[in-house]
């Protein structure tokens, strides 16, 4: 904390190499070291700037996906960080506790520097909300899980033939650790996970059958505890869960075959059949007493009737409503402090999934699914989305304006991202 009372942070994009079960040569990117970087962690209400230096010999940016704040500070391709320099954005936090993350966004090059090893978590705490485990490390755990592919000394990006959503790995990395396990020693533990890889949907659920509770989305905590036995998370989405082992027992955190809804083909080829084991979790054969989770987490704001209704349609996996990005053109005009109605539509044969900066928004409905699905949930700002499937969103727009400046909307999948499946909004 600097004099004037700001939260700052520094980090650096880096080379290096990384153990990640293939030797101690492989070649990774990272930030504060070699592969992730460091949980940065900030209180509602207070001011923050971030140093972002960036030691690469290409150019990057750095994007705080979840985060409420100035289209200039937003890290998308619009801020780029030459070789050599710093970027120091900064700006009030203003949203609920929630599990953010950052990442790079360049346009063309997102799916690329993601997958090198650049992303980390952003933890947004609020003082005054509902006891959940909160000793980070302890009973508070991150898991950033990827998927990876292993060349050599080179983590392999390229994609299968007919895999159209892009990379796609056979190994599970979390918090760039292969096959990890976790002692736990407190009868209750919160997991925020986080879909940080490039293309892979995960269907989480412990082998055990142990059902858990999920607390948290993208935006921060659900009014209420939903107990399931899994979850699926697409790319870019959070869960924060609550697990309750039994002393002396263990679970492994897996994935089965996610649900896509894409057809036999589009399935196989997207990972929809594909088991994948995620974490261990090793119980203590005595474990520390925990508080209750309450009923009650938090009221989430009605959001209000929307003033506009907006139509986007998902038509291939280079372009929305038929149209490619284009870093010079402005797609959507929003009303500062409004809220509005969006239809999204999948009308392409595969999957995506769809984010929007700047915002949580509250999911009214999606076509095949119970509005009180587990993961439609809370407050969200990356949403999956099959094909033919229509997904209403009610997204409450800032008050930051910027007429010059624009944030993006695109499917998380990074390839489809990077080939022009993002259009460009401001606020007015
Ligand atoms: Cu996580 Cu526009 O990104
Ligand atoms: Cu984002
Ligand atoms: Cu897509």
């Amino acid at each position: 904390v600097d004099a004037d009372g700001t939260r700052v942070f520094d980090l650096t994009m880096q080379r290096g190499t990384t153990d990640l079960g293939h030797g101690p040569d492989t070649r990774t990117w990272g930030v504060n070291g070699s592969y992730l970087g460091p949980t940065l962690r900030a209180v509602r209400g207070e001011n923050v700037r971030v140093n972002v230096t960036n030691e690469l010999d290409e150019t990057s940016t750095m994007h705080w996906h979840g985060m409420h704040l100035p289209a200039a500070m937003d890290g998308g391709p619009h801020q780029p960080i030459e070789p050599g320099t710093t970027w120091s954005p900064y700006w009030t936090v203003d949203q609920p506790a929630a599990t953010l993350w950052y990442h790079p966004h360049l346009h063309g090059s997102t799916a690329a520097h993601v997958y090198r090893g650049v992303a980390g978590m952003f933890l947004i705490d609020e003082p005054g909300t509902s006891p959940l485990p909160h000793d980070y490390g302890v009973d508070d755990i991150p898991l950033i899980v990827q998927d990876r592919k292993f060349e050599g000394d080179q983590l392999d990006d390229s994609n299968a033939i007919f895999a159209d959503v892009g990379t796609l790995g056979d190994e599970i990395l979390v918090n760039g650790t292969p096959r990890p396990f976790l002692d736990v020693g407190t009868e209750t533990v919160r997991l925020r996970v986080l879909n940080a890889s490039n293309a892979r949907v995960y269907n989480f659920s412990f082998d055990t059958g142990m059902p858990f509770l999920v607390v948290g989305s993208d935006g921060g905590l659900l009014e209420e505890p939903q107990a399931v036995r899994s979850l699926q998370l697409s790319p870019g989405e959070r869960a924060e869960i609550v697990v309750r082992p039994e002393a002396g027992s263990s679970h492994v955190l897996r994935s089965t075959p996610p649900e896509l809804k894409a057809g036999f083909f589009q399935d196989r080829f997207s990972g929809g059949d594909d088991r994948l084991d995620v974490l261990e979790l090793r119980a203590a054969p005595v474990l520390g007493s925990s508080a209750a989770i309450p009923e009650k987490l938090t009221t989430l704001p009605e959001l209000g009737e929307p003033s506009n209704t907006r139509r986007i349609d998902l038509t291939s996996s280079t372009t929305i409503n038929d149209r490619e990005m284009d870093m010079s053109r402005i797609d959507e005009v929003i009303v500062a402090g409004t809220t509005e109605l969006w239809e999204v539509t999948n009308a392409s044969g595969t999957i995506h999934n769809f984010h929007i900066h700047d915002v949580q928004f509250e999911i009214l409905g999606m076509t095949g699914m119970s509005p009180d699905h587990p993961s439609l949930a809370g407050r969200k700002d990356t949403v999956f989305i099959p094909p033919a499937a229509t997904v209403r969103l009610l997204v409450p727009f800032g008050s930051h304006t910027d007429p010059a400046m624009p944030y993006m909307y695109h499917c998380h999948l990074l390839k489809h991202e990077d080939a022009g499946m993002m259009g460009q909004f401001v606020v007015v």
